[in-house]
């Protein structure tokens, strides 16, 4: 077990993530962040000196042979999170991966050798999990409440939200893919994990860029933004992922959309339901259990108090107990490597118009 005295951070980019999640992340944590990386070697100075961090590489490699640091974040663009985090694991040190995991399953399953090779912990920033909306609905499927849950419907509408286009975001090679990667990750692993990470069946999907092909919503994420540069990856993601039991999941993600922005998850079941709106029943009391009561349906709005913490921080705060013994591991990147193999079926799907056996 690691001594909770010496542990020490080292961020790996220092674009937004790196900047407004992973630095305050670890330092909220009480874990010092002893350096920072980025190819910027201008901005890595800039971000570490705003942030009190005592040295800045330009180069990852230079970072992870720093022989003060335990545990790294990786907050770089997609295609670099599978060698870099494998890098990282190699010089000895703890893993935070940012989402997406891996741009294919087969280099996710070399992550997942490489932290077993090493000893090393390897987590994912799926920090959506860490909502006390999430873990309600989560532990009360566990429990049963719903019945058999037949329909889990998640969906991340945003109207105007496509990230630094001209960016590393809207070029396929960096990005592998657009709102399937950015945020349709994030609801995938959010129903997923509500349910408990069940068996699937069969994927279909389907990808769209017309209106990001047209410049049309644009938003304001990504630190190195343009308007002329490539766009070849997809604005919009709708899978039907059928579950082993029957069930199937619903999925719909867009970055641009002539339509209200919208971000919610539903659950059907046999013996009651959930919703998760902040668009529909406020940012306060998100969340909806539906159940049968007396012959009649109840709407209870459950407390969600028992559930402190949320966001990029409680991730954080979460994996650093891991390392430490004090808990499990609640992101394992056996789950990270399931919902990659989905979305490596969703693109495929897309592709030859044909459902694809899990
Ligand atoms: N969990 C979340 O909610 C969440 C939110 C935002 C971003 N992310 C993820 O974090 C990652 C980064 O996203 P971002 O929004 O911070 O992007 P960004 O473009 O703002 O920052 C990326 C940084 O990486 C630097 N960089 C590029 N190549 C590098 C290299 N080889 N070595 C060192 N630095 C390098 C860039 O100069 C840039 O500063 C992405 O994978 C994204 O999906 C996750």
């Amino acid at each position: 077990m690691t001594n909770k005295q010496t542990l020490r951070a080292g961020v790996l980019g220092c674009g937004e993530i790196g900047k407004r999640g992973h630095i305050p992340g670890f330092q909220a944590a009480g874990i010092e962040v002893v350096a920072v990386c980025d190819t910027n070697l201008a901005r890595a100075q800039s971000v570490a000196k705003e942030m009190h961090v005592a040295r800045a590489y330009g180069d990852y490699k230079e970072l992870l042979a720093d022989p003060d640091i335990d545990v790294v974040s990786v907050g770089l663009p997609n295609f670099l999170h599978a060698p870099v985090t494998i890098a990282a694991l190699e010089a000895g040190k703890h893993v935070l991966c940012e989402k997406p995991f891996a741009t294919s399953t087969a280099l996710a399953e070399e992550m997942i050798a490489a932290a077993k090779r090493t000893g090393k912990m390897l987590s994912i920033n799926q920090h959506l999990r860490f909502e006390g909306t999430a873990r309600a609905i989560h532990d009360a499927v566990a429990e049963g409440r719903f019945g058999r849950v037949y329909l889990t419907d998640a969906r991340m509408i945003r109207s105007a939200g496509i990230p630094g286009y001209g960016s590393w975001f809207t070029n396929k090679d960096m990005a592998g893919a657009g709102s399937l990667y950015d945020i349709g990750v994030h609801m995938l692993d959010l129903a997923m994990f509500m349910l408990g990470f069940p068996k699937v069946a069969a994927v279909r999907g389907m990808l769209s860029s017309a209106l990001g092909e047209q410049k049309i919503g644009l938003g304001g994420w990504g630190i190195d933004r343009g308007t002329a540069g490539r766009f070849d990856v997809d604005d919009t993601a709708i899978a039907h992922i059928s579950l082993a039991d029957g069930g199937a999941i619903r999925l719909i993600v867009t970055w641009a959309a002539f339509g209200a922005s919208e971000e919610r998850v539903t659950l059907f079941g046999t013996r009651g339901g959930a919703d998760r709106s902040p668009d529909k029943y406020g940012r306060d009391t998100p969340l909806r259990f539906y159940q049968e009561h007396n012959g009649a349906m109840e709407t209870v709005i459950p407390d969600t108090s028992r559930y402190p913490g949320a966001g990029t921080s409680a991730s954080i705060a979460s994996f650093i107990a891991a390392i430490r013994g004090e808990s499990a591991l609640v992101v394992r990147p056996e789950e990270a490597l399931q919902t990659t193999r989905i979305l490596e079926l969703i693109q495929q799907s897309a592709v030859s118009g044909h459902e694809m056996a899990a």
